[in-house]
C-alpha cells in the first residue's frame, strides 16, 4: 500500500511585507508504493514547497494530500526529508547520528549499534562509524544523511537536491548507492533535482514543473532498462526532450 495522492493542491504564501506568491497551483500527483519519482523545474517553481507539504511541515491552501486515503494532518511520520545541506549533528559520531534516529524510532539501546552499522554498511561507510561529521567529505556526509534517513524507516523518502553540492563523479556514485538502497528497501522516493541526467538515470517517472504559478506541466515515464547508460541514444533523446519541455535554450 502506501499510495500517496496529491489532489488539486495549491499553496499561496502571503507574507506581511511581501506580495502574494502562488507557490503551487492545482497540483495533481500520485505515487505508488516503491515508485521512484524525480521532480525537475526552474528555481522558485515550488519543488521544496511540495516536499514540505507532503512532509506536513506546511499545509496546503487548497486541495488535499492523502497517504493510503488518510489525509495528512500535521507532521507526516511516514516521510523523511533529506536536504542538500548535510544536517548531521556535529557533536555526535557517524554511528551516534544513526543511533539517534534509531532511538527516536524506539529501537532498543542494545540493538542500535548493530542496526546502525548495518545501515552504514549499506552506504559503504562502516569504516567511518567512529568519525565526526566534519572529518568526512561532503559525499561521505551525504551518505550518512541517507543512512540516517533510512534509520527512521520511512515509507516515503523525500529528497531535496541531495546531491546538488557534490562533484559529478561523487554524484554518480551516490546515485548508484541510492538505486541499490531503493532496490533493497523498496521505499517510495520523491527526488528533486536540477540535473536532467540525474533525473533520467534515477526515475521511473519524471515530473516537470513550471513557474508563475508553480505547477506540473508534464509527467514522463522513463522506460529505459537499468542500469541506464548515460551516453546511449535513448538517454540523450530523452535529455533533449526534457530540455525542450523546460524551455532551456541550446
Ligand atoms: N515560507 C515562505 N514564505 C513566503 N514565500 C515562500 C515561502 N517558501 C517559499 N516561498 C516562495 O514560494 C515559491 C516557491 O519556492 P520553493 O522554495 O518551493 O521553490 P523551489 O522550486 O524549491 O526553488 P529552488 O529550485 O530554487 O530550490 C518562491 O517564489 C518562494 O519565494
Ligand atoms: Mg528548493
Amino acid at each position: 500500500m502506501n499510495r500517496l495522492l496529491i489532489d488539486g493542491v495549491g499553496k499561496v504564501f502571503n507574507g506581511d511585507n511581501t506580495r502574494e506568491v502562488t507557490a503551487l497551483k492545482d497540483v495533481q500527483l500520485s505515487a505508488g508504493s516503491g515508485e521512484f519519482i524525480c521532480i525537475i523545474g526552474p528555481t522558485g517553481c515550488g519543488k521544496t514547497t511540495l516536499l514540505r507539504l507532503i512532509a506536513g511541515l506546511e499545509s496546503p491552501t487548497s486541495g488535499t494530500i492523502r497517504l493510503d486515503d488518510q489525509p495528512i494532518d500535521g507532521l507526516n511520520k511516514s516521510c523523511t526529508l533529506v536536504f542538500q545541506q548535510f544536517s548531521l549533528f556535529p557533536w555526535l559520531s557517524v554511528l551516534g547520528n544513526i543511533a539517534f534516529a534509531l532511538d527516536s524510532k524506539g529501537v532498543p539501546k542494545k540493538e542500535q549499534k548493530r542496526e546502525a552499522l548495518d545501515l552504514l554498511r549499506l552506504v559503504g561507510l562502516a569504516d567511518a562509524a567512529g568519525s565526526k561529521p566534519h572529518e568526512l567529505s561532503g559525499g561521505m556526509q551525504q551518505r550518512v544523511s541517507i543512512a540516517r534517513a533510512l534509520a527512521y524507516d520511512p515509507e516515503i523518502l523525500l529528497m531535496d537536491e541531495p546531491f546538488g553540492a557534490l562533484d559529478e563523479r561523487t554524484r554518480q556514485k551516490l546515485q548508484d548507492v541510492l538505486l541499490d538502497l531503493w532496490r533493497k528497501k523498496r521505499k517510495t522516493i520523491l527526488f528533486v533535482t536540477h540535473n536532467i541526467d540525474e533525473a533520467i538515470y534515477l526515475a521511473d517517472r519524471i515530473i516537470i514543473m513550471a513557474i508563475e504559478p508553480g505547477r506540473i506541466v508534464n509527467n514522463l515515464s522513463v522506460d529505459l532498462p537499468r542500469p541506464r547508460r548515460r551516453l546511449s541514444a535513448e538517454f540523450t533523446e530523452l535529455h533533449v526532450r526534457i530540455r525542450d519541455l523546460l524551455e532551456i535554450p541550446e
